[in-house]
Parts: C-alpha cells; sequence; structure tokens
C-alpha cells in the first residue's frame, strides 16, 4: 500500500444505504481541516435525520472545530489506533484517510467512500466470508496485530474502543462470518481480555443482570472458538428486516456533545484537560427531540453502572439512536463490566454525580443535588435509585445462579454478585441517612443477604430489605473501609482504568 497523499479539496461520499448524505471534504493540507455538509437530496428527502446532534441538518458546511472529533470517534482508540495506522500507512491523526480505508462498516448507520457509486467504489458486491471455528480461532488471535482485520482483503470497517473486537455477522445455524465490501455486521464479538481474568464471564453477567432488571441492553451470549472465549453482543444499530440487515444511526456521548474520544472521561490526567461532565451530557440530551424520557434513561443506566461496580462508564460507553425524521432514543446498555474485581482498577466513577467520585460515597442528599442541579425530580429520583437497587439486589443471585447453570464457572458469577449486591445494600443504607446524620455518624452497614431465590410470587420491592437494612452490621461497613482505604480516591483515571485503557 502506498504512502496517503493529503490532497486539498479531496471528498469522501458519506452514505446511509444507497442515499447521499453528504460529503467529507479535505479543505487544506492540514490534516485535520476537514469539513462535512449535507447532499442537497438529503437535505429534501423525507426519511432523512441529522448525523449528529452536533450537525444539524442545514445547508451550510460543518468545519473541522465540529467535523474532525465527530468522526475521529467512529475509530479505534489508543494502542489499537496507532497499529491501525502502521498497516495503513496512514498518520494516527488522519482521520480522514483512515475512514476512507475502514468506513464500509461504521458504529451508526453510515457507510463512507470514496466515489459516488456505494457499490463500485470496492470493485465488488457487499459480501460475506464464513467462518469455520479454526478460522475464527485464527482471526481472533490476528486482532492485536490488526485491530479490526484492517488491512485484510475485503475488509472495511471501524470500531471504537480501546479493546480487540471484532464486528461479524451470525447466519442463520449460528455460524460466524466476516463481513465484506461494506456489508453491514449484525453482532460485536469481544475476546477475552488478557489484562482482566474472566472478563468474558464478568461482562455476560452484568448484561444479563441488566436485562433481568428491566434495563435495555444489548443481547449478549457467551462463545468459544478453541481455546479462546469471547462475548457475542448483538448490535441494537442493525436490524433484520426481511432477510435484509438494515442500519440504524446512532452517535455516543462525546459525538453528542462534540469531544474527541481522549476526552471520554470528565478529567484527563495526562493532557490536563476536561471532557464533558454528566451536567453537560444531560444537558446535551435534554435539548434534542424526546429529551425528557432519554434523560430518565441516561440516568438508569448510569445508576444501573455504579450499581455493578463498571467504573469505566465513560462517555463512549453511552449512546442515542438518531432516526428517520431526527427523533433520539436513548440506545440499549452496552460494555458494563464490573472492574472493582481487579486489583489496581481506580474506583473512582468516570463521571462525578453531585461532585462525588465514588458510588459508594453518594447518600440521599447527592441524588437531591444531582437531580436540583438537572431538572429533574428528587423525588422521582431517589425512588428510582431505590426501585433499582433493590431490584439489582433481587436479581444479582438469581441471573449468577442461572449462568453458572448455564455456562458453568459458579465462582466468578458469585463473586461478582457479591460485589453487585454489596454496592446495592450500601446505595440503599446511604439514601436513608439524613444530612447531618451523614456528617456526623459512621454510616449503618448491612447483613448480606442470602444468596438465594427469593420466595416464588415475591416482587422487587416485596424484598425484605428495609429490615435488613435495620440490622447494623459493622464488619461489613469495615469491610468497605479498608477497601477504599487501599483504593484510594485518585484524579489519574486513564492510567488505571478498566477495561484496558492504554
Ligand atoms: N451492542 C452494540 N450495538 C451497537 N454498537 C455497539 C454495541 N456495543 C458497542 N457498540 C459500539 O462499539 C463501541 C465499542 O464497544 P465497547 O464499548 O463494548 O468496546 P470496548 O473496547 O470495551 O470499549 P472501551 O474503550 O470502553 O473499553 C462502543 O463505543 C459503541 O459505539
Ligand atoms: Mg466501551
Amino acid at each position: 500500500m502506498t504512502e496517503h497523499q493529503i490532497v486539498t479539496g479531496d471528498t469522501l461520499g458519506v452514505w446511509f444505504s444507497d442515499n447521499l448524505v453528504g460529503h467529507l471534504k479535505r479543505k487544506s493540507e492540514n490534516i485535520v481541516d476537514i469539513a462535512f455538509s449535507y447532499s442537497d437530496e438529503w437535505l429534501t428527502h423525507p426519511g432523512a435525520f441529522p448525523i449528529s446532534l452536533t450537525m444539524p441538518m442545514s445547508a451550510r458546511e460543518y468545519g473541522p472545530e465540529t467535523v474532525y472529533p465527530w468522526f475521529m470517534n467512529l475509530l479505534p482508540e489508543g494502542r489499537a489506533l496507532q497499529i491501525v495506522g502502521n498497516v495503513l500507512k496512514v498518520a494516527e491523526i488522519d482521520v480522514f484517510a483512515m475512514i476512507e480505508e475502514m468506513g464500509g462498516d461504521l458504529p451508526g448507520a453510515l457507510a463512507i467512500r470514496r466515489h459516488a457509486d456505494p457499490v463500485a467504489s470496492y470493485g465488488h458486491p457487499p459480501g460475506v466470508r464464513r467462518l469455520t471455528e479454526a478460522e475464527l480461532a485464527d482471526c481472533i488471535r490476528l486482532l492485536p496485530e490488526r485491530p479490526v482485520l484492517v488491512g485484510s482483503e475485503g475488509v472495511s470497517m471501524s470500531m471504537a474502543g480501546a479493546q480487540d473486537k471484532l464486528p461479524v455477522i451470525r447466519m442463520k445455524g449460528g455460524q460466524l462470518a466476516l463481513p465484506l465490501y461494506g456489508m453491514p455486521s449484525t453482532h460485536i464479538l469481544k475476546p477475552r481480555n488478557k489484562k482482566f481474568r474472566d472478563s468474558v464471564p464478568n461482562e455476560a453477567y452484568c448484561m444479563m443482570l441488566a436485562k433481568a432488571v428491566g434495563l435495555q441492553v444489548a443481547p449478549v451470549s457467551i462463545g468459544h472458538a478453541e481455546d479462546i472465549d469471547y462475548l457475542l453482543v448483538r448490535r441494537y444499530d442493525r436490524v433484520i428486516d426481511g432477510g435484509t440487515i438494515r442500519r440504524i444511526h446512532q452517535e455516543d456521548l462525546c459525538q453528542a456533545t462534540g469531544f474527541p474520544p481522549y476526552l471520554k472521561y470528565e478529567w484527563n490526567q495526562e493532557i490536563q484537560k476536561h471532557g464533558p461532565s454528566l451536567a453537560d451530557c444531560m444537558g446535551a440530551i435534554g435539548r434534542a427531540p424526546g429529551g425528557a424520557m432519554n434523560r430518565i434513561r441516561f440516568f438508569e443506566a448510569m445508576l444501573f453502572n455504579i450499581l455493578t461496580g463498571n467504573v469505566d462508564a465513560h462517555l463512549k460507553n453511552y449512546s442515542l439512536l438518531i432516526k428517520s425524521g431526527g427523533q433520539i432514543e436513548f440506545a440499549p446498555i452496552y460494555d458494563v463490566m464490573n472492574g472493582d474485581i481487579y486489583p489496581g482498577v481506580t474506583r473512582n466513577l468516570a463521571m462525578k454525580v453531585a461532585d462525588k467520585q465514588r458510588g459508594g460515597h453518594l447518600h440521599g442528599r447527592h441524588w437531591e443535588r444531582f437531580a436540583d442541579e438537572n431538572g429533574l425530580s428528587p423525588t422521582h429520583i431517589k425512588n428510582r435509585v431505590a426501585a433499582i437497587s433493590k431490584s439489582v439486589l433481587e436479581k444479582a443471585p438469581i441471573v449468577a445462579e442461572d449462568m453458572a447453570n448455564t455456562f458453568g464457572d459458579a465462582g466468578v458469577y458469585q463473586e461478582i454478585f457479591k460485589y453487585v449486591c454489596d454496592y446495592c445494600r450500601r446505595m440503599l443504607s446511604n439514601l436513608k441517612t439524613t444530612p447531618d446524620a451523614e456528617d456526623t455518624q459512621t454510616i449503618a452497614a448491612l447483613p448480606r443477604l442470602a444468596p438465594a431465590r427469593p420466595k416464588k410470587g415475591k416482587a422487587a420491592d416485596d424484598l425484605d430489605v428495609d429490615a435488613a437494612l435495620k440490622r447494623i452490621n459493622a464488619a461489613e461497613e469495615e469491610a468497605h473501609k479498608r477497601r477504599d482505604e487501599a483504593k484510594p480516591e485518585d484524579d489519574t483515571p486513564s492510567s488505571s482504568r478498566c477495561p484496558g485503557e492504554p
């Protein structure tokens, strides 16, 4: 492959199916200087949608300050991006050139290619390559050197994120296949993360728990190729429609708030820069169509992340679906994993809530403050915190038992659900402390509830949580305190983040 030339005026077509949505253009020889404009046909298309909350439908041209970070957010991050650059012989910061090579299948509905004809630009119609188990295992083994198999014949796709992953198509009967020449993928395969033991059952458990408590979540399953475990996540931005795979558009909250991927945490210690805060996200979501409902769903997803110890819930781990006509829907939950079971992973949240960095430090008054700051009802918020905490507490042991029965590995699920139950009990306890009591007294800690199924017919709210809350267990509180002391509240999220930040 030859080195990419930077040619002023170079233009890529941005497509939704066979509709030309707009043009991505190099404005000068400065790599960052790229612009986006909607096509006339898209501006008058009855089913049109804006590609981002930051780029409403308009005949104007959007400049690099908006366009460069938005498109950069479609690419892998960190070390994976460096490797992609080496393979493609493209500067890591040359977003235009990366997208040109990898734009065949992207997060969301867009496909980006050099020329006007969406098929001819590959010289080949979209297709698939079915993989035997041995071929799949080979592809997975190749990922650390070839993120998303970049540079392989017919492969043009991209996925955000720092970890190894592979967009695939799950064929009828369950066989996996590689999407080629712009074919849409249907699933994301995430192999075991070598830095974090049991990452696959951990993430699967958290996702299944979200489903059990009634939150919208991307469906997952666990698979194996030879000796490799992987998580298979169904893409919520794809639907199968009469045998055809249709794309639905999405953007993550980094994109929706106009920030580059390296500012996905509220604070980046290495470059001493702030990313968006919770209030910034709530504001952006609230100003968009469907804002009231979407803000509640965002809050519930964030709360669930706190209750499951997913400290890595940064802004690229929340997304918005952008529907035809511009209606916005908060996307299902994805990428939830308990980081607390791993030593050396920070316990600080990716985004502070009411100025608190730790989920375990959130009390009733903090949720009130969070509600006030974001124009939400404090009573409603506290009721939801209680209801979701109780529901997670009820379901955590059941899901652990079900998963152990289905997948084996009972010890992993036991370990995680105990953490999760601890967080929930602590949240419920903290919810009840008044500001004065909280300032002057040790927080009442809670006895462990037996990890057994509740009696048949008992609803989540019927669980005898309140009675349990009254019994103070000083030993458990001590244990919490020791864990907090062992892992000091720090301001260095990017160096010790879970999972897999470079
Ligand atoms: N089920 C899904 N459907 C559609 N898109 C998804 C889904 N899951 C993840 N994505 C997209 O893929 C990106 C990467 O996925 P994911 O967050 O699971 O990977 P990761 O490498 O673990 O990320 P991180 O950098 O947070 O560790 C997400 O930011 C999101 O844009
Ligand atoms: Mg992620």
